[in-house]
């Protein structure tokens, strides 16, 4: 049985932090690009803290799609992953849309290829296939609607009501989403390798060591995990959550990068990184921070690379960004309404 005194050592991220003079030196070039090439930074709450501060928009994956969506700078920056700069590209044909590191991928996407989409979907005429938009712009041209973790009970909830609804490709955030609005789905089996690490035995030992926190968990998770949360939503949400909550003490069960955002729009308060490993089965390496390793690519000297040199840049075919767009603006559209 691991002692609560051991968990409470923080095994922050391996990765070698930057000087505060190395951080400085960079965000002054970057600042010097987003003038030259009239550009945009979008980072996702994931992104390391030095990111987020030089970022004009940190965000969801609701968030920013939206903020693609209305840009009015010529160059976007995308700080996420790959399918998020997909997607701004999707949202932007005519701009230049460049990403850190081209091979931040994302466990979800990789379970889905569009091929293997396509043959489920022939299975059944009266598919209507609801895609979160962790995916490839291939299954999002085979969509119906996406959606992300922020919407999906709301775009679930405006689905024709006598089509059959398939989500893919999160099986958690699929299961949670029915529970949510009674829909049945047939899901894919895919998930977020991060967000499963997640167990409810070593969660279990956090919240009896803070008893007064409040728990936070990202819908990508296990149910068993989902099952000791006081609030289950998306990252954005979860910023508003524990701004607005009472409480002093939040447990929170997804990547460990939001933690920036919280603390600086939170002051005050105490945030504490589930465990991502199971303790009880690991207990010498009780890890009390969760990392996406797709996310944890970038880093500030890559951003200020990519600007320099427009390069790695998303390039895809125009008949394949017209297909995926459709999926994306009834998502965009659906979100708007109100309510
Ligand atoms: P949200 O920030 O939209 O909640 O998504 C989490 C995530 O895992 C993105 O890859
Ligand atoms: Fe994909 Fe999970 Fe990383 Fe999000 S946290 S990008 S879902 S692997």
């Amino acid at each position: 049985m691991v002692s609560l005194t051991e968990l409470q050592v923080d095994r922050w991220p391996v990765r070698k932090p930057l000087s505060r003079g190395e951080a400085d030196a960079l965000t002054r070039e970057i600042m010097v690009l987003k003038k030259q090439l009239n550009a945009v930074v979008l980072a996702h709450n994931y992104q390391v803290p030095e990111i987020q501060e030089v970022a004009d928009f940190v965000g969801d994956s609701l968030g920013l799609s939206q903020q693609a969506a209305s840009t009015d700078a010529d160059v976007i920056v995308f700080c996420g992953v790959h399918f998020m700069a997909e997607t701004a590209k999707i949202l932007n044909p005519g701009k230049i849309v460049v990403l850190p590191d081209k091979d931040a991928g994302c466990s979800l996407e990789e379970s889905c290829p569009a091929e293997k989409l396509r043959a489920l979907q022939q299975t059944n005429p009266n598919f209507y296939t609801v895609t979160y938009i962790n995916c490839s712009a291939g299954v999002k041209a085979l969509s119906d609607v996406i959606c992300t973790s922020g919407n999906a009970v709301k775009i679930v909830n405006a689905c024709p009501p006598e089509r059959d609804l398939l989500f893919v490709p999160d099986e958690n955030l699929g299961a949670w989403v029915t529970e949510q609005t009674g829909r049945p789905m047939t899901l894919w089996r895919g998930n977020c390798y991060a967000h499963v690490e997640f167990q409810r035995e070593s969660l279990l030992l956090v919240t009896r060591q803070f008893p007064e926190a409040k728990v936070v968990v990202h819908p990508e998770s296990l149910r068993e995990v989902r099952d000791l949360a006081d609030m289950v939503c998306s990252t954005e949400k979860m910023i508003t959550y524990c701004k607005t909550n009472a409480a002093r003490q939040f447990v929170v069960v997804t990547e460990s990068g939001i933690i920036h955002r919280m603390q600086k729009e939170c002051p005050g308060k105490e945030f504490i990184c589930a465990p991502s490993v199971d303790v009880m089965r690991a207990p010498t390496d009780p890890c009390r921070c969760s990392e996406c390793k797709f996310m944890k690519m970038n880093t500030l000297a890559k951003v200020r690379d990519c600007m320099k040199n427009l390069a790695p840049r998303l390039e895809l075919p125009s008949e394949l960004i017209a297909r995926a767009r459709l999926p994306i603006d009834r998502m965009l559209e659906i979100s708007a309404r109100p309510g």
